[in-house]
């Protein structure tokens, strides 16, 4: 095996008492090129291609405080092509990236630090400018589309990355026509090859909503009107329809002047789903009322008769402490809570009668469900899911639902 490092970085006092920089959250700040890797068994010689994931790894160690969710994208992928396999892992070199790799340190604060003056300077700033509110980390997750691999971020625009040598080509807006944020968790229709996909955002319209062409065309978004700004990471579509949650982790900028968390889990203000046909208009969306619940992630959904099925892990409690700084906490506990549970949930929305039906199927806490992609929209018979260890034991057991009754 040949390999190759670049970069590296020593860590500091921050780092050794942040959770989300330990153990399985370590950062990984070498990049690495392995060719020719041990390959045990024998790897089909008609197999050709790579797997590529992504996930967040600060290039630096924070200034103050540090969330899961802020590390800099940095992409691992396996190569497999005539019996063989190489590694390499690149990080996501965003304009941000960039800026504190020349500077040789941190330039960006966290979410969680308390609001000052500088904070409140370059917010203003950047919200003058139309610019993410904070930096771009493309860290979140990656869909291949037309050819092109994206690395995605929900506040901002994707990040084009070429394969198989892992180099970030520059961010990618479609010709100019994404003028907003992409959600990390596009969906592509397996029949039409069509990819979906909305933005979310502190200002209005809140969120927007737009089809790309299977040929990677993107001709229209249409705006849609929710009360407040939320925090609506995924979504879920049907060969007809789209699926959006407007669910009450709320982003308030006026609760951060106050000195109290830019976000925060407010069940009292209830929770709604909106199912939109496909090419429709914002104000085609008809909402339905559901129990108060957060949903970071979908499994599914599809269509059954008047019906339309999603399938998601629901929490129905969203612990503070999840937005709070990892610091306030002891060092080896869960760093997201116990608290947060989210369990395996079928909501069925009736789009005659306008009535919801909702059941948990299981009572496991799990997340990041996945189902065979070529599937998608489509009834399917199981799902697969992650399970949380207690106390963030290395053991990460993985959960197989029947979903398809
Ligand atoms: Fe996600």
């Amino acid at each position: 095996m040949r390999m190759s490092r670049r970069t590296s970085l020593t860590d500091d006092a921050a780092t050794t008492v942040n959770p989300f920089l330990q153990g399985n959250f370590a950062p990984v700040r070498e990049e690495v090129t392995a060719d020719d890797l041990t390959v045990v068994g024998k790897l089909p010689p008609e197999m050709d291609g790579m797997f590529v994931r992504n996930g967040p790894n600060p290039q630096f160690p924070p200034i103050k405080n540090y969330h899961v969710f802020e590390g800099d994208g940095m992409l691992h992928g396996v190569r497999i092509q005539n019996g063989r396999a190489s590694y390499r892992n690149r990080y996501i070199r965003t304009p941000y990236w960039k800026a504190e790799n020349a500077a040789g340190r941190a330039l960006f604060g966290s979410f969680l630090d308390p609001p000052s003056v500088a904070m409140m300077v370059g917010l203003i700033r950047n919200w003058l400018k139309r610019l993410p509110m904070v930096k771009n980390t493309a860290n979140t997750a990656l869909v291949c589309h037309d050819g092109r691999l994206l690395a995605l971020w929900e506040g901002g625009e994707p990040h084009e990355i070429q394969v198989p040598d892992l180099d970030t080509v520059c961010t990618y807006n479609y010709g100019g026509r994404l003028k907003h944020q992409f959600t990390a968790h596009p969906k592509v229709d397996p029949a039409t090859g069509e990819m979906l996909f909305f933005g979310y955002s502190m200002f209005k319209p809140s969120v927007q909503y737009g089809v790309v062409s299977a040929r990677g065309e993107l001709d229209g978004i249409t705006a849609i009107s929710i009360p407040r700004p939320v925090i609506m990471h995924d979504f879920a579509v049907t060969p007809r329809h789209t699926i959006f949650l407007d669910v009450p982790l709320t982003v308030s900028f006026k609760r951060l002047l106050r000195g109290q968390p830019l976000l925060k889990f407010e069940p009292e203000l209830g929770a709604r789903f909106g199912v939109l046909p496909r090419y429709g208009s914002g104000k085609d969306i008809k909402w339905f009322e559901v129990s108060p619940c957060y949903v970071f992630h979908t499994l599914n959904a599809y269509e059954d008769g008047d019906e339309v099925v999603l399938l998601a892990c629901r929490t129905k409690e969203f612990p503070d402490s999840f937005f709070m700084p990892p610091t306030a906490r002891a060092v080896g506990v869960a760093p997201i809570g116990k608290e947060f549970a989210p369990v395996m949930y079928r909501w069925r929305l009736n789009l005659k009668t306008g009535a919801a039906r909702e059941e948990a199927l299981d009572d496991v806490p799990t997340d990041f469900p996945r189902i065979n992609e070529g599937l998608s929209g489509s009834q399917t018979r199981y799902g697969v899911s992650a399970g949380r260890a207690s106390s963030c034991r290395a053991r990460t057991p993985r959960r197989r639902t029947t979903v398809g009754s």
